[in-house]
């Protein structure tokens, strides 16, 4: 009897029927080929996200670092967010590396602060950091706090002079954005 169905099964296009692999064959290459339109209409949107070269261009921006003066800093806009980039005095720089040593919540040296997206050493006089607290993004201010540098008054947050996280609720150091030098006084950042 169950013979009888089978043959019957494979008579009518069952499931193991040349008709139903048949079938199954041209699912599939219908399915392949509305993939492959799928594609072919996605690239040109794809193509349409990719930057433009003008977009490109302002990934990176250059700044004449002899226009800070010692001890201050001036924020500057790459790829619409703002960096700090400050001149700091010996005394800045003194205190940052007094304190490589500590107990630091994103342990890094003063001297790996200041390095460059090629690896070189930077300049320590220097500091160059995303002006964003690693917080919830609020803008830092220069001066406040015990550790000489950087608080963040949205909820505390205190960054000492090589812009480490000290204390508060930030988890990481500022950023350090990646840079080099192009010549002895202008930086590209990007
Ligand atoms: S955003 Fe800076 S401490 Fe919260």
């Amino acid at each position: 009897m169950a013979d009888s169905a089978s043959t019957a099964d494979t008579a009518h296009g069952g499931a193991d029927s040349p008709e139903a692999n048949r079938r199954d064959f041209i699912y599939i290459a219908t399915g392949a080929v509305a993939a492959v339109g799928a594609a072919a209409l996605a690239w040109p949107f794809i193509d349409q996200m990719n930057p433009a070269a003008d977009t490109l261009a302002l990934a990176s921006t250059e700044y004449d670092l002899s226009q800070v003066p010692e001890g201050q800093q001036v924020v500057i806009f790459w790829r619409g967010k703002p960096v700090f980039i400050r001149h700091r005095g010996a005394a800045e720089i003194a205190a940052a590396k007094k304190d490589d040593g500590a107990a630091l919540r994103d342990p890094q040296t003063d001297a790996q602060r200041v390095v460059q997206a090629n690896g070189q050493p930077g300049k320590e006089a220097y500091l160059i950091v995303e002006a964003s607290c690693t917080h919830f993004g609020c803008i830092p201010t220069f001066g406040g706090g015990p550790y000489g540098g950087w608080l963040c008054a949205c909820h505390g947050s205190v960054y000492d002079t090589a812009a480490r996280i000290r204390s508060g609720p930030a988890p990481e150091n500022l950023k350090v954005p990646p840079y080099v030098y192009t010549t002895d006084a202008v930086v590209k950042i990007g």
